[in-house]
């Protein structure tokens, strides 16, 4: 399903002395089974925006169009069954005595027979690499990357068309964000939804994504395709943000050792390219 954005402003607190513009202008278009970034800097209006993806906050201005329709008119209960959207540290929204209720939470507000509401379970959880055996537990006796993994499961179990991450490998330890990567990359590549990613890590960003939208002060700065985007490193520190790490160390090394490629956003390409070379020296 594909996203369509256009003038979109937001204003929080309209007409108070609070007032606050988080979004202005923004034109945007995401087609159905692409894999998008939106990076930019804390307040930069990146969950504001993705908010408006499933009608949670209303335009103040401009239109937003999920698969052609408008989100406006549309049934709030049938845009959140195509629109998944996993918040920043979903877990702490985790409140049921069971991860089985937990993760049944959407379907059963969606009305589905108990049978289903069970299969839907169980196929989320394992999408996310989580046994059956734990369903009887207590959210609260899982470790914090399975806890997570739990929530993100009750957004998959309604099947979303269209899957927002907001910063979904936030505070795990890097074995916990490689479980989280391994199984979005499948549900990229298996079946086709859209997917969205949220995040101020270039690093994640480089590996998964292949379009990035930069956001700055409420507008897209720019927009393009991954490597363009990370090419373009004096344009993204002026907004306060970076290219990966890695392609820093490798303009370096490229000053010594003129034959490598510069255009290395990630380590396992940058492994790639230093062993090549060592093979040719
Ligand atoms: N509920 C709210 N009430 C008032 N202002 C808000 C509210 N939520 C966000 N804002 C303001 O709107 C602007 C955009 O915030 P938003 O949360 O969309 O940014 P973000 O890019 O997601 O930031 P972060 O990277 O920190 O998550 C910021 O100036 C923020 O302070
Ligand atoms: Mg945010």
């Amino acid at each position: 399903m594909s996203i369509v954005v256009e003038g979109l402003s937001y204003v929080y607190m309209k007409g108070t002395p609070y007032e606050k513009v988080a979004l202005e202008d923004v034109n945007l278009k995401i087609d159905s089974g692409e894999f998008v970034g939106i990076i930019g800097h804390t307040g930069s209006g990146k969950s504001t925006l993705i908010q408006h993806f499933n009608g949670l906050l209303k335009p103040s201005s401009g239109k937003v169009y999920i698969n052609g329709m408008d989100v406006a008119g549309k049934n709030l209960k049938e845009l959140r069954r195509q629109v998944g959207i996993v918040f920043q540290y979903p877990e702490h929204q985790l409140f049921e005595e069971t991860v089985f209720k937990d993760v049944a939470f959407g379907l059963v507000k969606q009305g589905l027979p108990e049978k289903e509401i069970a299969a839907g379970v169980k196929q989320a959880l394992s999408t996310v690499g989580l046994p059956e055996s734990i369903l009887d537990k207590s959210p609260f006796e899982l470790s914090g990357g399975q806890r997570r993994r739990v929530a993100i499961a009750g957004v998959l179990a309604i099947n979303p068309n269209i899957l927002v991450l907001d910063e979904p490998t936030a505070g795990l330890d890097p074995r916990g964000k490689d479980e989280i990567f391994d199984f979005i990359s499948y549900l990229h590549k298996s079946r086709g939804i859209t997917i969205i990613l949220v995040s101020h890590s270039m690093e994640d960003v480089a590996k998964l994504t292949k379009r990035v939208v930069v956001m700055n002060n409420g507008r897209i700065e720019m927009e393009g395709f991954t490597w363009d985007i990370f090419r373009n490193t004096d344009r993204l520190e002026k907004i306060g943000l970076s290219a990966p790490q890695i392609s820093y160390l490798m303009k370096r090394l490229k000053a010594v050792i003129p034959q490598l490629n510069e255009d290395i956003f990630t380590v396992q390409e940058a492994k790639k390219e230093l062993l090549k070379f060592l093979k040719h020296s």
